[in-house]
């Protein structure tokens, strides 16, 4: 592999632990000002010390993030579809390889929807963004997203998983589902898994020790940090279960300490209120 290649990937995926804590906050590209990011920079910043790279769009980093900072960047390429449409996730490139490379970038991800009717679509632009991306030494991350009215199975998530690497992928973005071993131990590269949708703090930390007892290099969590009770302590607490292989009980306790040490948010995050009309959904 080629030597900035594989620099990039260290950056992110760190060779002590062989794994990564990703901070997802790219959900404003399809579903605008997130409950938990309406204040993006804000959110982010006291997470920043504890994120092994921060997953966002071109215009949140550019917005948002102090240029100053000391932290990969995975930038989301793939876009062109809101929570407000039926074709959520047929997407395609919303930014050129010049303007990721203009932003100094550790990782592209594109998000293919294999299964769906415009499946073909997602992954020729995804292969396209893998040539582009090769020729500047910047890996790429393929997101495996998964409609809702798609069958969420180890099986398919292995396919997809797949998929993704032999199309060219250096890491790949999954979700996490029983029998998860076998989507890791049939992947070539290393698979992350997404947070979706908040679950209780412990849930989350279970979900992610659970993953990471499969196999998986990490996490690129999103809600379940910027919206947990106590982001900065959560997102220690799942830093815990991917670097140090803390357990369950054990990470839990650490997210209570800090959180009472840190002080809980005076009023918890209450859930996003808009329903989205569309039938396909991200598994989000
Ligand atoms: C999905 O494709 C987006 O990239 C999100 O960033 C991703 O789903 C991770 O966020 P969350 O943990 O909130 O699902």
């Amino acid at each position: 592999m080629d030597w900035g290649m594989q620099n990039r990937i260290s950056r992110i995926i760190k060779p002590a632990s062989g794994r990564t804590v990703m901070l997802a906050v790219d959900h404003g590209y399809f579903m605008g000002p997130t409950t938990g990011l309406e204040k993006l920079g804000r959110a982010v910043k006291p997470l920043l010390p504890y994120a092994d790279t921060l997953m966002l769009t071109r215009g949140a980093l550019r917005y948002y993030i102090d240029p100053g900072v000391d932290v990969p960047i995975t930038l989301r390429m793939s876009g062109g579809t809101s929570i407000l449409n039926k074709q959520l996730l047929h997407e395609g490139s919303v930014c050129s390889m010049e303007d990721a490379v203009r932003l100094n970038v550790s990782c592209v991800a594109f998000s293919i929807l294999v299964g769906a009717e415009y499946e073909r679509d997602t992954i020729l632009a995804f292969t396209k963004m893998v040539d582009e991306a090769r020729s500047y030494g910047i890996p790429s991350l393929c997101v495996t997203a998964v409609g809702r009215d798609m069958v969420r199975d180890a099986r398919y998530m292995a396919l997809a998983s797949r998929m993704g690497a032999e199309l060219g992928a250096d890491i790949v973005k999954t979700y996490y589902v029983e029998g998860f071993r076998k989507v890791v131990e049939s992947c070539p590269v290393p698979v992350v898994i997404a947070g979706g949708k908040k679950i209780p703090e412990r849930d989350a930390l279970q979900m992610a020790h659970d993953a990471i007892s499969a196999g998986a290099a990490g996490v690129d969590m999103g809600r379940n940090i910027f919206q947990a009770e106590n982001p900065v302590a959560m997102i220690q607490a799942v830093r815990a279960v991917v670097h140090e292989n803390a357990g369950v009980d054990d990470a839990y306790g650490l997210y209570r300490s800090l959180k009472s040490k840190l002080g809980a948010k005076a009023k918890p995050r209450a859930k996003a209120k808009a329903k989205p009309r569309a039938k396909v959904r991200a598994g989000r």
